[in-house]
């Protein structure tokens, strides 16, 4: 690691199928960073069991994304590629910030409340806990910029503030991370439902763009996504179905929004659809075929988790200590 480098960190959730809405506001923003920054990618496994998840499944869809990772341009001779539950201080981390932790500010948080919801029957701890976990993973390698999608900015604030409130309490501990949230994609929106963001977890399959969905599938989706009332392709607040249309489409076209608008001037939504669906099948394609050739090649997997569990352990260990030191406990006898 270049000690002169910013620290980049960040983390999907391997519960389900990964979106377009991930690739968009995330993962598509990791590969750019490396070259600039010392980049720590992780599959966050342990905050996807807060809510149940069958074990093999859980085993299957971990090593699926880190091959996705890869596949969108993670490249593991730059980047520090770990999975979270390999590296043991991330729990260890999380149990001496919860201590400085208030349930009110816990209780607060749009996600949890989202969740438990959704999940009445099983409002767990760990569902609460989350956004702790979540910090830890950020503090722990003293991370300077954290590049996520518009609905994690408040997981981040608390992030900041717990490493701001260690900092009061026990001295200057933790860097104070930023997020780093892209203006273009930051909050893709379903596709039946253009006031609410896509969703892994979304019921209704019509409204998510699986990055594994196929050509047809994609098409089918794009063909049946809601519209606004005119038949105009243009940007704007009173037009959230097209807007999310046109960025959509722009990302994967890298074509500007303008640009698009007078592409598809006169043409009505049929045609843009299909240009939308044209254009994001040419991005996921290759990626679905990369993806598969990696998930062939498990040693080589195995390799880049064993070095990138390494890698993130020795910094996560340093850190740890002296949290510890901090906080009082006595240094364990070697
Ligand atoms: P997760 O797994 O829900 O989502 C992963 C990333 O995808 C972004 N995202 C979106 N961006 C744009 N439009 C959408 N519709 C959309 N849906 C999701 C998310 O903002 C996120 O960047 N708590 C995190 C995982 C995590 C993490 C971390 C992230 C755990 N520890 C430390 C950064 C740093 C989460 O649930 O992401």
């Amino acid at each position: 690691m270049d000690a002169i480098k910013k620290t980049v960190f960040s983390g999907v959730q391997p519960t389900g199928k990964i979106t377009l809405g991930n690739y968009l506001g995330a993962i598509r923003n990791w590969g750019p960073l490396q070259d600039q920054y010392n980049c720590l990618y992780c599959v966050v496994d342990m905050h996807s069991i807060t809510v149940s998840q069958v074990a093999a499944e859980l085993r299957k869809n971990t090593m699926d994304l880190v091959a996705l990772y890869i596949a969108c341009g993670v490249d593991p001779t730059k980047s520090g590629l770990f999975i979270q539950s390999h590296v043991p201080q991330h729990a260890e981390l999380c149990w001496v910030l919860d201590t400085i932790s208030y349930i009110g500010e816990l209780n607060r948080m749009t996600q949890f409340k989202e969740k438990s919801r959704k999940h009445a029957d099983n409002i767990n701890m760990g569902l609460m806990n989350y956004p702790v976990l979540m910090a830890a993973d950020i503090l722990l390698y003293q991370t300077d910029l954290v590049p996520v999608g518009k609905d994690q900015i408040q997981h981040l604030e608390l992030a900041r503030n717990l490493a701001e409130r260690f900092n009061n309490r026990y001295s200057e501990t933790f860097v104070v991370p930023e997020g780093l949230v892209f203006k273009q994609g930051s909050s893709i929106k379903s596709l039946q439902d253009p006031l609410s963001k896509m969703s892994k977890s979304d019921p209704n399959e019509n409204a998510v763009i699986s990055l594994m969905d196929d050509p047809d599938t994609i098409a089918r989706k794009f063909k049946r996504a809601v519209t606004d009332s005119d038949t105009v392709v243009r940007f704007g607040e009173d037009k959230p179905a097209i807007s999310n249309l046109l960025t959509i489409y722009s990302l994967t076209s890298g074509e500007t929004i303008e640009q698009a608008e007078q592409r598809f001037a006169g043409q009505g939504y049929g045609v843009f659809k299909q240009a939308v669906a044209d254009a994001v099948i040419a991005v996921v394609k290759p990626i679905q075929d990369e993806q598969r050739r990696l998930i062939a090649d498990k040693a080589y997997l195995e390799s880049v988790l064993k070095a990138g569990a390494e890698q993130a352990e020795r910094i996560a260990a340093k850190t740890l200590a002296k949290v510890y030191r901090k906080v009082g406990f006595v240094p364990k006898i070697r």
